[in-house]
């Protein structure tokens, strides 16, 4: 490279550097952070790959915005309008709902990786508050998703899920008429999900993606050693840029082509539209409301809701209950994993039920 060349680049990288004052060897270092040896194994870095879903569904979901009409007098046609007319709109939206599925599966093989590995122990309990945060944003994303295309499965079923709020102790009627926007389900009812699947929980997403996502960078990720695998000294680490990242690159890929496979395969249908004045023999949540509406199946309203949120709570505070049981009744590492074992195979088992039940 001629001098005059490279002054006239340094000249250019000094301009960009005026316009954008950024220092980016700190970017480059940061990059460089050695990462333990065990992340080259996909059961271990499963949060990248729900980190990759939820980014296909920011992209997709902004797509589908651009032709959605949130009113219940349009939903239906609109969706049905995605689907059939519009160009690769059946593609579009196929994605969007084979990847919150799949996203829902990664997480949940994310939070079995991190509770087996203990990895939500001191000092990481604050992030496992954090993550758990993710799980319920999730979810609710699922929710407040199916029940926009307002068809009759979907539509009924916001209806359980109104009357299960409605069911929460202390704050339950008020809940119940901030989800429909009144009394009973009807104009308002969709924009409100609309404005919760699209505005409210993407920015509380983001958030708290960035804090967990930054405090795996300030804490780092729990090393872990297995007994029967010897590691020479210089293996142990490898570096995030490029090397980590260009395998969750692959991972990216070959996600993306399994999941255009499947939405070829069994792209996503519309049933019949919602008539709130029939109500079907069967109503069904997402499968992954299965284990709570088994569970409302089984008991009551009442006592389904509250389980579930006394669950919920001692999920989302376990790294410190079993810092208490540890010290109050010496329980050991054994007794945690036969605990999240049972937790397993219970949610399996109601998950199953239901899908086999009428
Ligand atoms: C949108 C949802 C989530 C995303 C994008 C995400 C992303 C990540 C990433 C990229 C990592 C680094 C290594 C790895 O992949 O294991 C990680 C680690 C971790 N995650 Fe998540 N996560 C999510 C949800 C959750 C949930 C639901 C929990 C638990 C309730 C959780 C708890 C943790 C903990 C404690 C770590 C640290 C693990 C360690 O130090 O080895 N995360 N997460």
């Amino acid at each position: 490279m001629g001098e005059s060349e490279q002054g006239a680049r340094s000249g250019f990288a000094r301009k960009m550097n005026e316009l954008f004052p950024f220092n980016w060897e700190l970017l480059r270092h940061a990059g460089a952070e050695p990462v333990p040896y065990h992340l080259k194994k996909w059961w271990f870095c499963l949060g990248g790959t729900v980190l990759y879903l939820f980014i296909i569904q920011v992209v997709t979901g902004i797509a589908l915005t651009f032709y959605y009409v949130p009113s219940p007098e349009q939903a239906y046609e609109s969706v049905a309008h995605i689907t059939q007319d519009v160009r690769f709109g059946w593609y579009i939206r196929s994605l969007h709902k084979w990847s919150s599925n799949f996203m829902i599966v990664a997480l949940f093989l994310h939070v079995m990786r991190v509770y087996f590995t203990g990895a939500y122990r001191h000092p990481r309990q604050l992030n496992w508050m954090i993550g758990f945060g993710l799980l319920v944003t999730t979810l609710i994303f699922g929710f407040t998703g199916y029940s926009l295309i307002y068809e009759q499965l979907s539509y009924w079923g916001a209806t359980v899920a109104a009357n299960l709020a409605e069911a929460t102790p202390l704050i339950g009627s008020w809940l119940g008429y901030f989800l429909r926007g009144g009394p009973t389900i009807g104009e308002n009812t969709l924009t409100r999900f609309f404005v919760l699947h699209i505005g409210l929980l993407p920015t509380v997403a983001f958030i708290l993606i960035a804090l967990h996502i930054l405090l795996i960078r300030l804490q780092g990720v729990t090393e872990l050693e297995f007994e029967d695998e010897k590691v020479p000294e210089k293996e142990r680490y490898f570096r995030f840029w490029p090397e980590h990242a260009t395998t969750e690159l692959m991972i990216g890929v070959l996600l993306m082509y399994i999941l255009t496979i499947f939405a070829l395969v069994f792209p996503a249908e519309l049933g019949e539209k919602a008539n709130p004045a029939v109500t079907p023999a069967h109503i069904k949540p997402e499968w992954y409301f299965y284990f709570n509406y088994r569970l409302l199946k089984l008991t009551s309203l009442r006592v389904s809701v509250i389980l579930t949120m006394a669950l919920g709570a001692i999920a989302l505070f376990w790294p410190f209950v079993e810092e208490f049981l540890r010290k109050k009744f010496h329980i050991s590492d054994r007794f945690s994993v036969l605990i999240g074992v049972f937790a397993v195979l219970t949610i399996i088992l109601f998950t199953v039920w239901e899908s086999f039940s009428g």
